[in-house]
């Protein structure tokens, strides 16, 4: 009898991340085997923007053409039932589980998709076939409490849920529990990206996400953090052929991996202002800059107006808010592991940053921040 060809799905790839990771597993020749897990809208099939996305993110037409005639999987994280016993699910080898709802709002589907959604996919894969599959977390998942500037290492402990900043890390700290706890035969290896922005090719043209609170806080010329932290960002592409390489590797030293720039790669407040400030043709923030407590950003909102006009007032405050509590945290994430599995450290974030201030010339902030609030 024919062996069933064997699959490798990807969930998410209609965002930032999991469509990066469906590029990248493109040009490493996974065209044929992929499956893409996707729901529809409105619209309908998720074909059209799957396809946008994927070609936003670098994908050729010869890349698209790889893909098999039956490469979509259309099902939604929130209704189990729209893939539980799905055929395409029989024959799943590896799996890179990107998907979740990545808000920082309270929207009341985030336990519903990130959690149930991850555990239901888990459970309806088949576990005689399947050989990997990667969880894709967040580094933030530790929660706040670890210590201003501290080196964060790769182990699996976790913030319980009241200690988290937002109820999406809560979640992906949750669902990381839950998989060890209720799958313990899972061949599961978890990956916890730090902060991802940008694409060291295409900058921020596949999306702002995340870039415009830069921006913003250099023309405020004050934020939550000392010119001297660190800031942990890695950019897209590079995350992305991590992941693909922790999915295929055949044989891996750990089960939990943090995708980040880590000590060698972070890079200071300070040396973001020196690059951002050439790039934006403006004088340095240096020695006007100053470090405000995260009550206080709500003082700056006037002038966050001026940066930012149309911009919905009470979104900018509240994501300034947010990502100013995660900046004052100061941490960067230890990448030992995957640098000992051999892989090249993440470009920093300033080697590739004028390329970010390029491809946002000429979007508005409050355009940017529609990427963060979809
Ligand atoms: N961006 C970062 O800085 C960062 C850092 C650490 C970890 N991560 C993790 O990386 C992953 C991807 O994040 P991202 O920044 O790429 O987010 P994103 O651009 O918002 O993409 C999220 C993806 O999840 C899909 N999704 C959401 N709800 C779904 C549902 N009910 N059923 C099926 N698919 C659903 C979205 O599909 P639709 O297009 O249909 O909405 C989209 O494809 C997430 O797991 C996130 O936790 C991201």
């Amino acid at each position: 009898m024919a062996q069933v060809p064997r699959t490798f799905l990807i969930t998410g790839a209609t965002g930032f991340l999991g469509g990066a990771v469906a590029v990248a597993a493109l040009r490493s020749g996974y065209g044929h085997q992929l499956r893409l897990l996707a729901r529809g809208s409105a619209e309908g099939s998720p074909r059209k923007r799957l396809i946008e996305n994927l070609r936003r993110l670098g994908a050729t037409n010869a890349e698209l053409h790889s893909l098999g005639e039956d490469f979509i999987l259309e099902a939604d994280l929130g209704a189990p039932a729209s893939f539980e016993g799905h055929p395409s699910l029989a024959c799943v080898e590896r799996v890179i589980h990107a998907a979740a709802l990545p808000t920082f709002s309270n929207n009341p589907a985030i336990p519903t998709v990130n959690v149930d959604g991850t555990l239901a996919l888990a459970h309806a894969l088949t576990p005689s076939v399947l050989k990997r599959f990667l969880f894709v977390g967040t580094a933030m998942a530790v929660g706040p409490s670890m210590g201003r500037g501290a080196l964060i290492e790769e182990t699996d402990q976790l913030a319980e849920r009241h200690d988290h900043l937002v109820p999406y890390t809560a979640s992906k700290a949750e669902a990381e529990r839950r998989l060890r706890l209720e799958l313990p035969d899972l061949p599961l290896v978890i990956a916890r990206p730090s902060i991802i922005v940008g694409h060291t090719e295409l900058g921020v043209s596949p999306s702002q996400s995340i870039f415009w609170v830069f921006l913003v806080g250099h023309m405020l010329g004050a934020f939550t953090c000392d010119l001297e932290d660190s800031i942990d960002v890695v950019p897209v592409d590079w995350c992305a052929n991590v992941l693909l390489t922790l999915a295929t590797r055949e044989v891996l030293e750990h089960d939990l991996y943090h995708i980040s720039a880590g000590k060698e790669s972070s890079v200071t407040i300070s040396a973001l202002d020196q690059v951002l400030a050439v790039a934006r043709r403006v004088a340095p923030m240096a020695a006007n800059y100053r470090r405000i407590g995260g009550s206080e950003i709500v003082r700056t909102m006037s002038r966050m107006r001026e940066i930012a006009p149309g911009a919905n007032r009470r979104l900018l405050l509240r994501a300034m808010q947010l990502y100013g509590g995660f900046a004052e945290l100061n941490y960067v994430f230890d990448n030992n592991r995957l640098r000992s599995e051999g892989m090249s450290a993440s470009p920093p974030f300033t080697s590739y940053l004028p390329h970010c201030v390029e491809t946002a010339r000429g979007i508005s902030i409050a355009d940017q921040m529609k990427w963060d609030f979809k």
